[in-house]
């Protein structure tokens, strides 16, 4: 077995941008509402990401009764600042927020995130179009390529159908000749599933919802999920030790899909400024 070593990988990406950074200077602004801990958690390591990359970073704060209003007055202005290249809304957000017209708001040439319709409708259409694609389905194509993952032809078992993560990353590997299989909540039977996968990507929020009867010798496990267990330990969707004894590469949680959102979010960043540039 081996590791799929997000965190290294994402280091490797992120100092890689540097001198396009340095040419471009570009900017991305961040909005996060409230404080729930995981995105401040999340957020930290943007900005920490951005300041090794050589990318300007800027935090807009609100308290978690901010209106719809307001937070869409702010991303009208920020979409309006041609010193910003990038911006982002730290997801989740209050109930008050109604979440999709806040991604509708954002210009989609600063949507890099790749959020919103334009997007991810350029995302769906094949690689040659996708521009800004979503941060976290982007990191696990990147992961999966630098280890040399085939994936042509192959069976690929996503579990969870999310719009940020379980549907883009289907049709991105779909639109790379893999048989994409997507699992959720009213699957009738997921063990059935996630035993014929060759690669097994699981995004769903719950702890070893994955144990080892439920995959196939060999198979490639791709865990999107950050949880914490009773011990109050992170750990992902996939019950680790015991599928690290069958699988021939796995990600670590953490460490290895978190980390390449994160550097995603920094190429598409650079992307998004080289288009405004036009360079
Ligand atoms: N919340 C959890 N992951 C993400 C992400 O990648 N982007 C945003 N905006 N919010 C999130």
């Amino acid at each position: 077995m081996a590791i799929l070593d997000g965190k290294a990988l994402s280091e490797q990406l992120i100092d890689s941008v540097k001198e396009r950074a340095s040419e471009l200077s570009p900017t991305l602004a961040v909005i996060l509402v409230g404080e729930n801990p995981a995105s401040m958690a999340y957020v930290r390591n943007k900005k920490k990401a951005c300041e090794k990359a050589g990318i300007e970073y800027l935090e807009f704060k609100y308290p978690d009764t901010i209106t719809q209003e307001s937070l869409l007055e702010k991303i009208k202005e920020l979409n309006e600042d041609d010193s910003v290249n990038g911006l982002i809304v730290q997801l989740p957000l209050p109930d008050q927020i109604y979440v999709p017209d806040i991604i509708r708001a954002i210009a989609p040439v600063k949507d890099v995130d790749g959020f919103g319709a334009y997007n991810l409708g350029k995302t769906f259409l094949s690689p040659d179009f996708e521009d800004l694609p979503p941060a976290t389905p982007l990191g696990i194509v990147k992961l999966l390529d630098h280890y040399d993952i085939q994936v042509q032809g192959k069976e690929v078992v996503v579990v969870g159908h999310s719009n940020h993560v379980g549907k883009p990353v289907s049709v991105m590997l779909l639109n790379r000749n893999a048989t994409v299989t997507t699992c959720h909540i009213y699957t009738k039977d997921l063990s059935a599933h996630t035993k014929r996968a060759d690669i097994l990507i699981v995004a769903v929020g719950k702890e070893k919802l994955i144990t080892a009867d439920m995959v196939k010798d060999g198979v490639v496990v791709v865990d999107v999920g950050i949880n914490r267990n009773k011990e109050g330990k992170l750990c992902g969707d996939t019950d680790f030790e015991e599928i690290s004894k069958k699988a021939s590469y796995i990600t670590p949680v953490p460490g290895g899909v978190g980390p390449m959102t994160v550097a995603a979010l920094i190429l598409n960043t650079i992307r998004a400024t080289e288009r405004q540039h036009k360079v």
